[in-house]
């Protein structure tokens, strides 16, 4: 039977491709992995291999064609030059070291042993057991790889569940409860005296549900027979790493190192009293004043907890709004409510030097367009300007290994870096710095070792800011769509209206649905308000099944939900949501 050959995953947001030259006409002999055709796209020159040995049947394209990912560019009968099956995806023999596709991006590697090793310790490695590493990790392992990974930290779950993502959610809900017995709870007629703050015991329930978690990575990694290596991981090149100095091969090394906090020249960090988000989760005191550097993802959700528990709370942020990239409308309803709730804003200004004193920090504030300086003193003061890639230290460019300007570690569109048999996931890569980003990049990178078609639709990430109220989003902002010259239509629904937000008394945000002008299909979503969090999954499986703003409108949500808010927003785009 003919199988098709067609346009392969070409990297972050690119969805198109022109033909290039055809390499191999129909009816000539094809091998495996040999080039029938070139695409070119804005970023690189892809060359599309074979996928089975046989015969070129036809031609569905020709050069010069604009062609979408996942489209037919020719017909390909199998063994018809003689040759046998292609290989099937029989994991640990599966043609695993090399992918689908290897677009022409990433440069051949300078100083690497690009010989691998003849027998080796196991079929996959990964450097990191953070959400991207230790996923990668489970999936390989149900694909029947042999696989170990590597992780210098005491505990599983990299800085996700041990500093990040998992410990801020527990005290974000913990101080959250707080902030609502002493403010709420009287209008919902619940009347508390006087409500005291126990913050070590705060603390210490954060505690047991990040070592719960990260035990949880534990059990799994010995449910799915996968080796930790404890320890320090150093790539050397093809097919060889080592752990603490002791060498260990694979035929398959993944880095999956995640990344660091940023720093600012004059601010040095200590832990204790400039802090990263890291130092952030354990104070033992309520800061009187706490002063956040960078108005974004990680200072507005550690400032909302200390913010909730009693701290006086100033972000400063260098751009004239906060969280860049979310979609104005909502960063400015989330600005508003974020100066309701007591927060100090101090944006289009920048920190240039901070002093410890006996008592604090003494910040020295500019504004970002220049002009004159003053001073801004603080208990503690939180660093929280970006992240950056963790490629340092792990023998990455001595291996030959391509980083790009920023120190991430440079990829095909199918996580190969430019060292045979080294790939790379996650925060340090390119793309957003999200765990579930990482996680769909390790299970796609699993998939794809294994001869599958493994792949993540950079088009249907969710990002989710789990301030009060929350803020999520997928797909383009308004912004985006404008910039590129998109048609768009917009639904958009306030929480007021809905019974359920209501009853909640949560009332603030709205629900916003962008669609296509033309055919209606979901381009974004953008929601401020109550589980904001939760709500997104609808959206961004519509998004991932292409749904129409219609499909969501005729779907049965529950009443009385959130969710109607989504459903009334989307029947907003065709301007008939019924309550509003
Ligand atoms: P971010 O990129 O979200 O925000 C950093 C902010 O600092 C930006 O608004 C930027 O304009 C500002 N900034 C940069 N230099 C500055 C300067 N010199 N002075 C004042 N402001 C300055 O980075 P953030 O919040 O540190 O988070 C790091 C990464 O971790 C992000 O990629 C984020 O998405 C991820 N993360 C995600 C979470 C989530 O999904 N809920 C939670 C925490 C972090």
């Amino acid at each position: 039977m003919p199988i098709e050959i067609k346009v392969p995953s070409l990297g972050e947001s690119v969805t198109t491709a022109t033909v290039g030259k055809w390499l191999k006409q129909p009816g000539d002999a094809v091998k495996t992995d040999e080039p029938v055709v070139e695409l070119e796209t804005d970023k690189v020159s892809v060359e599309v291999p074979a996928p089975a040995d046989g015969r070129l049947a036809a031609h569905a394209v020709a050069e010069g064609d604009e062609v979408d990912v996942g489209a037919v560019l020719a017909t390909l009968e199998q063994g018809a030059a003689g040759a046998s099956a292609p290989a099937k995806a029989a994991p640990a023999a599966a043609k695993a070291d090399k992918p689908a596709a290897q677009p022409a991006a990433v440069a051949k590697p300078a100083a690497a042993q690009a010989e691998a090793p003849a027998e080796t310790d196991y079929d996959v490695l990964v450097i990191g057991a953070g959400p991207g590493g230790y996923v990668c990790a489970i999936r390989a392992a149900q694909l029947g790889f042999k696989v170990a990974c590597v992780e210098k930290r005491a505990t599983l779950g990299g800085t996700c569940l041990n500093v990040g993502c998992i410990p801020s959610k527990a005290l974000l809900q913990s101080s959250e409860n707080y902030h609502a017995a002493g403010h709420d709870f009287a209008a919902h007629g619940v009347v508390i005296d006087s409500v005291k703050l126990d913050l070590a015991r705060m603390q210490a329930r954060k505690a047991d549900i990040v070592g719960a978690n990260v035990k949880g990575v534990e059990y799994l990694f010995k449910k799915n027979g996968i080796t930790w290596l404890k320890g320090h991981g150093k790539v050397e090149g093809t097919g060889r790493i080592t752990v603490d100095g002791k060498p260990v091969t694979a035929k398959h090394i993944i880095i999956a190192s995640g990344s660091d906090s940023a720093n600012l020249p004059g601010i040095e960090v200590d832990e204790k009293t400039i802090v990263t988000s890291t130092g952030a989760l354990e104070l033992s005191e309520v800061p009187k004043r706490l002063v956040v550097i960078g108005g974004g993802v990680i200072g507005l959700e550690l400032g909302s907890v200390w913010q909730r528990l009693g701290a006086e709370v100033t972000v400063i942020e260098y751009l004239n709004r906060l969280v860049p990239g979310t979609d104005n409308e909502v960063a400015s309803q989330f600005q508003k409510l974020l100066v309701k709730q007591g927060f100090k804003l101090k944006l289009g200004h920048k920190v240039t030097k901070a002093e410890k004193t006996k008592k604090g920090v003494v910040l020295t504030v500019e504004p970002a367009a220049g002009g004159a300086a003053e001073t801004l003193e603080a208990d503690i003061v939180l660093l929280a300007v970006g992240r950056t890639a963790a490629s340092k230290g792990m023998g990455l460019e001595e291996a030959g290994i391509e980083l790009d300007k920023r120190g991430r570690v440079v990829t095909d569109a199918h996580f190969a870096t430019n060292v045979p048999g080294i790939y790379a996931i996650g925060d340090v890569i390119a793309g957003p710095m999200l765990a579930h980003k990482a996680e769909e990049e390790g299970v796609a990178l699993a998939e794809i070792l294994a001869g599958q078609a493994g792949h993540v639709n950079y088009d249907a990430i969710p990002g989710v800011i789990y301030t009060w109220p929350e803020v999520a989003s997928v797909g383009f902002t308004e912004e985006q769509l404008k910039e590129k010259g998109t048609a768009y239509k917009i639904g958009k629904f306030p929480f007021m209206a809905n019974g359920r937000a209501r009853a909640l008394g949560m009332t603030d945000g709205f629900v916003k649905v962008l669609a296509c002008e033309k055919t209606d299909r979901v381009l974004g979503v953008h929601i401020i308000g109550p589980c904001a969090g939760e709500l997104i999954a609808e959206a961004t499986m519509a998004i991932e099944f292409g749904a129409s703003a219609e499909d969501i409108g005729r779907v049965c949500h529950a009443h009385p939900t959130l969710s109607e808010a989504v459903k009334e927003a989307a029947l907003g785009a065709d301007n008939r949501s019924i309550n509003i």
